[in-house]
């Protein structure tokens, strides 16, 4: 038999009660988290969303309570009235934040049963199949709803911080045409103009410059963005941002905004994050680390082997050199110890990289040198490269040859591989960094074209504009990323806010002038009513709350994600929809 909830009012969460608490009658309600059995005694772990309190059951001292707290399983709701005790020293509990009272129940009320859950709330974690299935058990756990409370507060410090510096929040719409972010869109058909889309936004880019056209001035908004790419780990299909956009700005006036407010959202975490953030150019970022989003936690920084090499005629390293490549080294410090199986799975990280293989240098603790290009080059060369890359004894110097991209890539991946394995990334600290001046272009083998490698919105430097034309690949752009501990936590840039510097780069991207008007006329008539200069960023926020979560993963900071492969297992979608609705929209599915 179920009870009603009436006029019961829950007077304080479990979670909260502590010994200050000790001899008043609270009211609380939640769910049975655990139930124990000692004859004429029966105990409960009551859990809600600040915790779990032990309630006692005491057949001597309420007959009618002890006999209904029997019936009770495991998920039931019940609200409980009773009595804050102060536990006897032996029975206190050090592991629960409500460990040193318990409450004597005087009356149960049993609102609600529940079948048996497919696994046990804060049992041993089940299969994430599973977890996404019944993902509202799963937001039960401890754990997540730390993660969603700490996504609030994140949320909540932003706003107020993004009020007190005098931005405002303003809504762009869902439902809106292509913005070209560099991913597929995910479209909706059009019932009122049949065989038209809109596309839901990849971010409100064009929106929040149209904003500063507005006089806003300086906007921001926490906003829901959807992307159709390859995911992983730290990409979901929807994912959110924090948006913003300032008037009158250069790159120095956007990280001083930007860098308090990391400061007061890592403060959630008890984290003192310093000021200022370093800075490396992307030129730079990618001749020391290979990335243009470094994990600065730890050193094993690249080494250009090519001034030792400059004579070489052994053929990898030639043709390298002759070809516009590079041979780049790391040393991977202590690692002489490395056995070929080791080394092995070394090369294999760095083959998904593309390079062919990893050439390798040891010096035992001995001072006597290994290699894997002895015969090749000789013992002279071996050490003279080995000292280039400042190899010890006990290091392993690694070295890969071939072009740039690829060079860079391997070592990245065998730098963060070594530091995994040798344990040399510091637990609990927090290494932001910006990179500056992006290339503006990136050119493209497969279909012979420049791509955006922000967005085409972004501004070249100043220096650079005249090669827009003539050598666009090396013009640099006012672009900037944050990055966290190696993750890419958000980007931004000045843009452009003149009409004859955005038709030259909407041109340098192969784009008619046809194809201009009808994509972006709206943007560049805007561009002619008195644009401010302004730039902006966008933080990815659920990047944000992964890392100040400590989360490998978006899924366990987003209530409801979806899997690697855009779906969602407990509602099934995405899913068919019915012949009526595809008529009304115009649509045929062909097979
Ligand atoms: P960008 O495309 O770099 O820039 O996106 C900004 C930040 O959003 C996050 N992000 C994602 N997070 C989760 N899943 C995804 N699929 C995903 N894609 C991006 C990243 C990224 O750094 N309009 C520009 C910003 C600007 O120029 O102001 C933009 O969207 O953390």
């Amino acid at each position: 038999m179920l009870d009603k909830l009436d006029n019961l009012k829950r007077t304080h969460f479990s979670g909260e009660l502590r010994p200050e608490h000790a001899g008043e009658m609270v009211t609380l309600m939640g769910w049975v988290h655990r139930r124990r059995d000692f004859g004429p005694l029966t105990f409960v772990d009551l859990r809600d969303r600040e915790g779990i309190v032990q309630v006692v059951f005491d057949e001597e001292k309420n007959s009618e309570a002890h006999r209904r707290a029997k019936e009770l399983r495991g998920e039931f709701v019940v609200a409980v009235a009773g009595k804050v005790v102060m536990r006897d020293k032996d029975k206190i509990n050090p592991n629960l934040k409500t460990g040193r009272i318990e409450v004597i129940a005087r009356k149960l009320h049993v609102l609600n049963d529940a079948k048996t859950p497919p696994f046990e709330i804060d049992g041993p974690r089940p299969s994430e199949e599973v977890r996404l299935k019944y993902r509202y058990l799963d937001l039960r756990r401890t754990r997540m709803q730390h993660n969603i409370r700490l996504r609030h507060r994140a949320a909540l410090a932003v706003r107020r911080y993004m009020d007190e510096h005098g931005f405002y929040e303003i809504e762009t719409p869902m439902m809106i045409k292509s913005t070209p972010e560099g991913a597929r869109d995910y479209i909706v058909p059009s019932r009122l103009s049949p065989g038209d889309f809109y596309a839901l936004p990849q971010s409100p880019q064009i929106f929040k410059q149209l904003l500063m056209v507005s006089g806003f001035d300086k906007y921001f908004q926490i906003v829901r963005c959807f992307r159709d790419e390859d995911l992983r780990a730290d990409r979901q299909p929807e994912f959110t941002q924090i948006d913003i956009e300032m008037s009158f700005v250069r790159p120095d006036d956007v990280f001083k905004v930007l860098e308090p407010m990391m400061v007061e959202v890592f403060r959630l975490i008890d984290v003192k994050v310093d000021m200022p953030f370093p800075r490396l150019t992307y030129a730079e970022a990618m001749r020391r680390y290979g990335s243009d989003k470094p994990d600065t936690r730890f050193g094993m920084e690249l080494v250009d082997l090519s001034p030792s090499l400059a004579g070489t005629d052994f053929t990898p390293y030639r043709s390298a050199l002759d070809n516009r490549g590079q041979v780049k080294a790391i040393n991977a410090e202590g690692c002489a110890k490395y056995s070929r199986k080791n080394l092995d799975e070394l090369t294999e990280v760095a083959k998904r990289y593309g390079t062919g293989g990893l050439a390798w240098i040891k010096m035992s603790e001995q001072g006597e040198l290994t290699s894997s290009l002895m015969k090749a080059m000789g013992e002279e060369k071996v050490a003279e490269l080995f000292e280039a890359a400042s190899g010890k004894e006990g290091d392993m110097v690694v070295i890969v040859a071939g072009k740039p991209s690829v060079v860079a890539a391997s070592l990245y991946a065998v730098r963060a591989e070594v530091a995994n394995r040798e344990g040399l990334i510091p637990r609990g600290k927090y290494n932001f960094l910006w990179v500056t001046e992006f290339p503006m272009y990136e050119y493209q083998e497969e279909d012979d074209r420049f791509y955006p490698v922000h967005h085409p919105f972004t501004s070249p430097v100043d220096e650079d504009a005249d090669k827009l034309e003539t050598d666009p690949g090396s013009v640099r752009a006012k672009a900037y990323d944050l990055v966290l501990n190696g993750v890419e936590l958000g980007s931004g840039s000045i843009r452009i806010h003149s009409r004859e510097m955005q038709r030259r780069v909407f041109a340098g991207l192969g784009m008619s002038d046809e194809e201009v008007r009808t994509k972006f006329g709206f943007l560049l008539d805007a561009f002619e009513y008195g644009t401010p200069p302004h730039g902006g960023f966008a933080f990815g926020f659920d990047r944000l709350v992964m890392l100040l979560a400590g989360e490998a993963s978006l899924r366990e900071v987003i209530a409801f994600p979806k899997t690697a492969s855009a779906t969602d297992l407990m509602i099934d979608s995405p899913g068919p929809v019915s012949e009526e609705q595809l008529r009304e929209l115009h649509i045929k599915i062909e097979d």
